[in-house]
Formats: structure tokens, sequence, C-alpha cells
């Protein structure tokens, strides 16, 4: 019985994207916004969940097994959704650790009362406060996974504070990339070393490849 299939799990998380439909109905999709306005942003939509897809999830699930993740970064916790999802796949490849991020006080209680409930509290640590910050320091040496899915207009700057620990083969999963035009520059092109190719909804899945092709 791997954690995934724990009937507690799944009906944790249907509830939650069937909570977060409803929480986006009428609403308006998260949108680019301006990389100097976006903690207003996020502020006035700190009741709602803004989370991955369900196939997303079902594949950051599938995709942390894949290259069992040990060590796994996220930025933008919100709920607390995705984090469940990769937090039960470092579960399942026998234990590691997920630093997430998350500057709305109320959503890291929800999100964490959430993990807790899933029984993966003792995987997460839920960094409070601007990603820029928490992000710069006291990281692993090496990072295996990588979702960025906070304020868009971030993720190049945040890649490049994770980018010296990821490992060769470490993947990124990037969601609304619409919105990070540099950041899909710089993950599309091989001579920054990445591979990285589109798919889904908006979303962008990237590897690092070996240090050598980085330099
Ligand atoms: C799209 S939601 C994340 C959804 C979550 N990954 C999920 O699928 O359940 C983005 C979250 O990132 C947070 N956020 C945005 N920019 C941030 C930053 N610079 N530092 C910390 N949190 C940030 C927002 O408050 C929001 O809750």
């Amino acid at each position: 019985m791997t954690t995934w299939t724990q009937p507690e799990l799944s009906s944790l998380i249907d509830r939650l994207f069937a909570e977060a439909d409803a929480a986006e109905a009428g609403g308006a999709r998260a949108a680019a916004h301006a990389p100097e306005d976006y903690r207003q942003y996020y502020a006035r939509l700190k009741d709602r969940p803004l989370s991955v897809t369900p196939a997303t999830g079902k594949l950051l699930y599938m995709l942390a097994r894949a290259v069992r993740a040990r060590s796994i970064v996220e930025f933008g916790t919100s709920f607390g959704i995705s984090t469940l999802h990769l937090a039960a796949a470092l579960r399942d490849n026998g234990g590691g650790r997920l630093i997430g991020s998350e500057f709305e006080p109320s959503k890291i209680a929800r999100a964490r009362s959430n993990l807790a409930a899933a029984g993966l509290s003792d995987l997460v640590e839920i960094r409070d406060g601007d990603a820029l910050h928490t992000l710069a320091r006291d990281l692993p040496d090496t990072i295996d996974f990588v979702l960025l899915d906070g304020a868009k207009t971030l993720y190049l700057p945040i890649l490049a504070l994770l980018e010296d620990r990821l490992r060769s083969g470490a993947l990124i999963v990037a969601d609304n990339t619409d919105a990070s035009p540099d950041y899909v520059a710089r993950v599309r092109s091989v001579a920054n070393g990445y591979v990285s190719v589109p798919f889904a909804d908006d979303v962008e899945l990237s590897m690092r490849l070996g240090a050598a092709a980085a330099r």
C-alpha cells in the first residue's frame, strides 16, 4: 500500500479540489501582474487556493516518484494541495524533505492543517515570508525536484536561488508560464543547462542537465 492509494489522502485531495473548484467558480484566474505589486495581488486572493489542476497534481506525484526525489522545493504553497501530492511522493520514495514557501499566514495555517490531516507534516517545512528571502538560505546541498507556482514574475529570480543545487536530472515544474516569458526563455535554451517542454495547460516541464553542459 502506498501513501498515494490511502483512502484518507485521496478523499482529502478530492475534497480540497472540489473546494478549489467552488472557490474559483466565477472568479478571475490568477494572471500576469507587475513585480512590484505581487504582495498586494496575493493578499487580495488570500482566501482562494489557486491550486494546480488535478491532472497537474497527479503529474507532480508521478514525476517526483519517477526521479526518486528526496529533496523538493516549492515556490508558492497556498493551501498545500500541490504540497500534499509532493509530500506523498516523498513518503512513497522512502522519505525526504520538502521546503515550501508562502507569505500569507492564513494560507500557511491551512496548508499545515491539511498536511497534518494527511499525516505528512514530518516531511514538510513551510517557510513563512517572501520566498525571495526564505529560499535564499538554508537549502539542502542537492535539490531533486522544484515546483514553481508563486508570483509568476519571480520564476527566474527564484530559479537563480536554487540553480546551483539542482542535481543533474532534477525536474522543475512551472505552472502558468505564459506569464513568465523570461523564465521560459532561460530553460528552453540548452546552453543554459536545461532541456524543457511545455505541456498540458500552461505548464513547463524542465530538466537540469549535467553541470558540464550548464557551463
Ligand atoms: C498559485 S498559488 C499556489 C498553489 C499551490 N502550489 C497549489 O497548487 O496548491 C500561489 C501562492 O504563492 C504565494 N506567493 C506568491 N508569491 C510569493 C512569494 N514571493 N513568496 C511567498 N509566497 C508567494 C501566494 O500567496 C499564493 O498562495
